[in-house]
């Protein structure tokens, strides 16, 4: 086993896009079990890997997860929660059990966050039915304990909600009311479809996971998921996810229009149709294929991630480029779209990095110095944006003449 069949092994395990998210993670969660296993190279540690049990594997997998989470994480998505539930579900079935799941939960932040709005808004806990799965046990650990630091607070979201827990020192206790409320469970998303066969959920959240997984999987996901959802149920995504969600497939889900909501509700059964993303899918697999032969099928591809960007897929977008960069690593052109991507994601230190890439291939590049100039202005970099402004002055009036 080399590297790259680990790579492939974390794929096909927790279903990680290593190629639109990169291999670093996975490589920097290898470099740190290897020395905790007292392996001395890499190739050492990858053949330990392979002859250990399947713990190693979950050791390395709890090294690669994101965990990142707290308390009311984007804020909307609750409000929205507390409005669909008081002036949509109640109307609906104020007689029975309400069924949330939070899948993945990680330290279990976001399904306690859905439990104190569900308080708060006179929710008996008894009409309350919380599952939270995640793949990481320590994840689960934590959130079985309830016991979080300041990390877990961010700004003033959920600020209403503290008194229900108790501090000691740098620690917060969340009481035992709300922490009975969750059946937290350690749980692989890829096999969402065994674990919640025979669930109807009323409310599902998966937020800020299917961002980083392979396409054909996001897809799997969302059937499963969808599945497992009541019609007139709301299925909640993270901000990054609501196109992949939208675009995707279900044709049973309508978006909720309100800002910052992340929503959907499930409008009818199984009309689960086929579409852009599985054929995009196909278009990638050809698309790599192609790659490989002729020169023409780079400008081919870069056109279409032209065009991805400009309907606002990104992530296609992204994923395109960087095949092109792979097969072709002098592509200015390449660099330049993966920077003008970063520009859109507003990420300011990224796009300047790929812009003076661009530069350092193509030295004319003169809409890249423009950028370069822009990336300045928006890091507040006033030094550097006046050597910039004076090298574009410069390659303008060589230009001209
Ligand atoms: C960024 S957190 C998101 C937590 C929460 N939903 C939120 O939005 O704050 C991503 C979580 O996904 C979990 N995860 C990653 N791959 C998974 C998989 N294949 N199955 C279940 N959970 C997974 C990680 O353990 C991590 O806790």
């Amino acid at each position: 086993m080399d590297k790259s069949t680990v790579y492939e092994l974390v794929k096909s395990v927790i279903g990680l896009d290593y190629f639109k998210v990169g291999t670093c993670g996975i490589d920097r969660a290898v470099n740190l079990r290897r020395m905790v296993t007292h392996n001395n190279t890499t190739d050492e540690y990858i053949a330990y890997l392979e002859k250990s049990s399947g713990d190693e594997l979950a050791l390395l997998v709890e090294e690669i997860i994101i965990p990142e989470t707290w308390f009311f994480r984007d804020h909307t998505p609750f409000d929205f929660l507390s409005h669909y539930v008081t002036n949509d579900w109640l109307n609906k079935h104020a007689d029975r059990q309400l069924n949330i799941l939070s899948f993945p939960c990680s330290s279990g932040e976001e399904p306690y966050s859905i439990a104190m709005v569900l308080r708060q808004i006179g929710l008996p806990a008894d009409l309350i039915n919380i599952d939270a799965y995640d793949i990481s046990g320590r994840g689960i650990e934590v959130a079985r304990r309830g016991v979080y630091r300041e990390n877990s607070f961010r700004g003033d979201d959920g600020k209403e909600y503290r008194g229900m827990f108790s501090r000691q020192g740098s620690l917060y206790y969340l009481n035992d009311a709300m922490r009975n409320m969750i059946n937290f469970r350690q749980g692989n998303i890829l096999d969402a479809e065994a674990l919640l066969a025979g669930e109807n959920y009323d409310i599902i959240f998966c937020r800020n996971l299917l961002i980083y997984l392979e396409q054909s999987t996001q897809l799997q996901i969302c059937r499963s998921l969808v599945g497992s959802l009541s019609v007139g149920g709301a299925f909640l995504v993270g901000h990054a996810e609501v196109n992949l969600v939208a675009r995707a497939c279900l044709s049973g889900l309508r978006q909720v229009k309100q800002h910052g909501a992340f929503a959907f509700i499930k409008v009818e059964d199984e009309k689960i149709a086929v579409t852009r993303d599985e054929q995009q899918e196909r278009a990638f697999a050809t698309s790599r294929r192609l790659m490989n032969s002729a020169g023409t099928t780079v400008n081919r591809l870069l056109h279409q991630a032209e065009q991805l960007i400009e309907v606002g897929d990104l992530a296609a977008a992204r994923y395109l480029c960087k095949s092109v960069v792979e097969m072709s690593p002098l592509s200015s052109r390449s660099f330049y779209m993966l920077a003008t991507i970063a520009t859109k994601k507003e990420d300011w230190l990224a796009a300047q990095t790929l812009f003076h890439k661009v530069l350092y291939l193509d030295s004319s590049h003169i809409e890249a110095l423009q950028q370069l100039l822009e990336c300045a202005y928006q890091l507040g970099d006033k030094a550097q944006a006046a050597k910039l402004a004076a090298r574009l002055a410069r390659m303008r009036s060589r230009l001209a003449s």
